[in-house]
């Protein structure tokens, strides 16, 4: 359907405009372009062929919805990051069939198969007067019988199939997880302890003070997490950015004295605002930047925020060195690591 405005004049009429400028005075309304049929309102076949697009569309959406629902059930990621990315490449795969299967075969649906009048409407208010709201009740009526979707039974068996599958792809997931583990403390808890040494990521090798010189960046793990049960999701709290600044620019809150060691300070590398790994250092400034949104911190200060989305400093990580000269964590961070929401603001 095609609608103009009955103000502008009849097709091939001349139009008054005020000429200023060289601009010409009148133009000629090149009215609507002549209506042209589709192949399939002309031909049987086309229609048919049109038809059975459609179903098929119907077809893939119900295939991707199915093959999401067996990717769910049988690839499970084993903790490796290989296997998580196999199992997220096989689910979105199935929910992009299954969601574009849906949506190509509407719009196909409409622009094929359902009838292809021409009207003019005029314009009119916004809030449309009853009348026209009743009358639009009435078109609503008239498309779905436009449809024809009483007399396809085919087109729309699939249609009911495909619409009635697709809800499970949401469902499942969400009732797979039911009497999942659902306790929230774990995130605020990493697994620094007392005496956890600062290694090197990925290699997991210690860090002795000595091998961190002024303006130098480290991305540190906690020594042993290759051993816990779930290392991924361990190391996703647990890492930490190591840098190390020359004692004097460092601005140490009297509650934070003793945290750091001759210049080298451990800060949580997850960004407060929603989490991305913040990893670029500017050792000039000693600004620490998020790539994801920009947020900015300043290591020399707490790591406060001085630019940026983020609403508050990333954590800091207290540490010092053991007897060999490594350095260890005094403990776990003292706040939760990661993004900030109204229950975890200080
Ligand atoms: S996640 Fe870091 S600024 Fe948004």
């Amino acid at each position: 359907m095609s609608t103009h405005d009955s103000n502008a004049p009849e097709s091939g009429t001349d139009v008054a405009v005020t000429g200023s400028g060289g601009f010409p005075e009148h133009f000629s309304d090149p009215g609507h372009p002549e209506h042209r049929l589709r192949q399939s309102d002309q031909d049987p076949k086309a229609n048919k062929r049109a038809e059975l697009q459609v179903v098929v569309l119907f077809l893939i959406s119900i295939i991707g919805t199915i093959g999401f629902l067996v990717a769910y059930f049988t690839v499970t990621p084993a903790g490796t990051p290989s296997s998580i990315r196999n199992s997220n490449l096989l689910l979105g795969l199935g929910l992009f069939c299954a969601l574009m299967g849906i949506g190509l075969a509407a719009v196909h649906w409409a622009k094929s198969l359902m009838n292809d009048h021409e009207k003019s409407e005029e314009r009119h208010e916004l809030r449309s007067p009853e009348p026209v709201r009743v009358q639009a009740v009435e078109v609503i009526k008239e498309g779905v019988a436009d449809s024809a979707i009483g007399r396809r039974g085919v087109l729309k068996g699939a249609m009911i199939s495909a619409l009635a599958l697709f809800p499970l792809s949401i469902a499942v997931p969400l009732i797979g997880n039911v009497g999942g583990n659902w306790d929230v403390s774990k995130f605020k808890h990493t697994m620094w302890k007392k005496g956890t040494r600062l290694t090197l990521d990925p290699t997991g090798r210690p860090v002795k003070a000595s091998d961190v010189t002024i303006g130098s960046v480290f991305h540190i793990i906690p020594d042993g997490l290759d051993k816990t049960a779930h290392p991924l999701e361990e190391k996703a709290k647990a890492v930490v950015l190591l840098v190390r600044l020359d004692p004097r620019d460092l601005k140490i809150a009297p509650d934070r004295e003793g945290w750091s060691y001759d210049g080298i300070i451990a800060y949580s590398k997850i960004c407060t605002h929603v989490g991305c790994p913040v990893a670029l250092y500017e050792q000039q400034t000693h600004h620490l930047l998020c790539p994801c949104h920009q947020s900015t911190f300043d290591v020399a200060d707490g790591a406060k925020v001085v630019f940026g989305p983020a609403k508050r400093p990333l954590p800091q990580l207290p540490i010092t060195v053991d007897s060999e000269g490594y350095l260890v964590a005094q403990s776990d961070f003292h706040e939760p690591v990661g993004p900030s929401f109204w229950e975890r603001l200080k």
